[in-house]
């Protein structure tokens, strides 16, 4: 997947100041992908550094501005220092993405309260503290800061086998509904983008690869395939970009029709 994925113009995310967690893999890397790709800096937040720092070298080889700071999001200090570290870098934050989540499948009854915790920790707390240690940052953008979290329509509709992520994912979704009506008079716009299963995730591949359900879960995207990572990335340019000025507190899903075709099989 490359910039040349994206339908948006080279310029429109130009010389903005990316602060994504989870920026390395999956998701987030092909999300600062096509966000590099229209112009914008980037600033990888994440645990493992050989990860982020190899994710850093190919995005340079891509001609992408691309830095990196190790950080646990479960770590309010850690990410207080990451943005810290992002905003001596490159001078400023102007969209912050809440991409790092942690999952697994496990029934609920058989959940141990640590395996609970880790997950809203990750997801839930983890997006509080980022968007936290962001906002001074995002209220001083020139262009008006952006966040984009990701979650998941199974949050709303809950998530039986993965509780602990949905409950975590509809956390998120009320949090920037929040933080949208909060931090608009500050300039800020709050939105929140649920994929559906995308190929070449964790995600996807620990619960519907691993778990055999692949053929099954493909089935139920109305539109027949999982998603790719550019999918979800040109969803964020369009929400970060200058087309999405009037957007806010809205839940973009983004699944291929599947949260339809589970309301009409259940
Ligand atoms: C039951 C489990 C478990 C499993 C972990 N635990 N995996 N319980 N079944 N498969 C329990 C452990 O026993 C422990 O509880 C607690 O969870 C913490 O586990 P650790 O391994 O110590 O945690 P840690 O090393 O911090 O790892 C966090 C993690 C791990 C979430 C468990 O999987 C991880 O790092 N994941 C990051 C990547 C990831 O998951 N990405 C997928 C996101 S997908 P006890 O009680 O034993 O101490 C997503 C949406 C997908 O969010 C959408 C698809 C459509």
């Amino acid at each position: 997947m490359t910039a040349s994925d994206t339908p948006f113009s080279p310029n429109a995310l130009k010389d903005r100041i990316v602060f994504i967690t989870g920026g390395a893999t999956g998701i987030g890397r092909g999300t600062v992908e096509v966000l590099g790709g229209l112009g914008a800096k980037i600033f990888i937040a994440s645990r493992k550094q050989d990860v982020i720092e190899a994710a850093v070298s190919d995005l340079t080889a891509l001609g992408i501005d691309a830095a990196c700071a190790v950080c646990d999001v479960r770590d309010p200090d850690a990410v207080e220092r990451a943005v810290a570290e992002c905003v001596e870098w490159y001078g400023g934050l102007d969209i912050l993405i809440n991409n790092a989540a942690g999952n697994f499948p496990c029934p609920t009854a058989e959940l141990s309260p640590n395996g609970w915790k880790t997950v809203i920790d990750i997801d839930l707390n983890g997006t509080f503290y980022c968007c936290r240690a962001a906002y001074p940052h995002l209220k001083a953008s020139e262009h008006g800061g952006r966040v984009v979290s990701i979650t998941t329509s199974l949050g709303r509709s809950g998530w039986p086998g993965a509780a602990h992520a949905g409950a975590a994912k509809a956390g998120i979704l009320s949090l920037m509904r929040a933080l949208a009506v909060e931090w608009a008079p500050d300039g800020i716009l709050v939105n929140a983008v649920a994929p559906g299963p995308i190929a070449g995730t964790v995600g996807v591949d620990k619960l519907y690869i691993e778990t055999g359900r692949e053929k099954e879960m493909t089935s139920r995207v109305a539109l027949g395939r999982f998603g790719t990572t550019a999918d979800i990335g040109n969803a964020i340019a369009y929400l970060c970009s200058s087309a999405g000025n009037y957007v806010t507190g809205l839940e973009m899903v983004v699944d291929g029709g599947r949260q339809w075709t589970f309301t009409a099989n259940s």
